[in-house]
């Protein structure tokens, strides 16, 4: 059964972090700890969950008036191309609609391009370069 939701326990927090940890940081060469940000406190925090096993993370942010975006998306490293990333994205995307949102952002790792292109995404611009290396590109969709 897969479900979607914030994480809860002290541990599903550290699971949800260590996810974004091992799969948006560690391959970048950067220290546990860079994972997280000031805007975890404001943002909104999805976790999937098949059968109790945390498969997927996103968080949704605001991005000023109407317009919603969804940051560290990772889908674990042995269970990336079974659906959970389409997922979490659809679910950050209805939420940000019921809270009356008319468009998505987000900033995509250039080969991650690709699959938000899948989901209806269109590159707006290049954007920045990670950490000197990564290149970015600003993608949006309407709501
Ligand atoms: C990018 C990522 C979130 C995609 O999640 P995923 O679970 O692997 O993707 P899904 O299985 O849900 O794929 C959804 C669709 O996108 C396509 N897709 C997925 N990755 C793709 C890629 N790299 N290139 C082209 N298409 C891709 C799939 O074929 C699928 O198409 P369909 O539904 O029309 O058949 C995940 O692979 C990941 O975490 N990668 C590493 C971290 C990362 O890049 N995060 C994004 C930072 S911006």
């Amino acid at each position: 059964m897969i479900e979607i939701r914030k994480p809860l326990s002290p541990k599903e927090w550290d699971q949800y972090y260590d996810l974004r940890y091992r799969v948006l940081r560690k391959p970048l060469g950067q220290p546990v700890g860079s994972e997280r940000n000031d805007g975890d406190i404001s943002g909104e925090h999805f976790a999937l969950y098949d059968d109790g096993h945390l498969k997927a993370i996103a968080r949704l942010d605001s991005a000023g008036e109407g317009i919603a975006q969804v940051r560290f998306v990772a889908v674990d490293s042995s269970e990336q191309g079974k659906g959970y990333g389409r997922l979490i994205m659809e679910a950050t995307e209805r939420k940000a609609g019921v809270q009356g949102n008319t468009k998505m952002i987000l900033h995509a790792r250039d080969y991650a391009v690709n699959f938000y292109e899948r989901l209806g995404y269109k590159i707006v611009e290049k954007s920045h370069l990670l950490f000197g290396v990564l290149q970015h590109y600003l993608m949006e969709k309407p709501l």
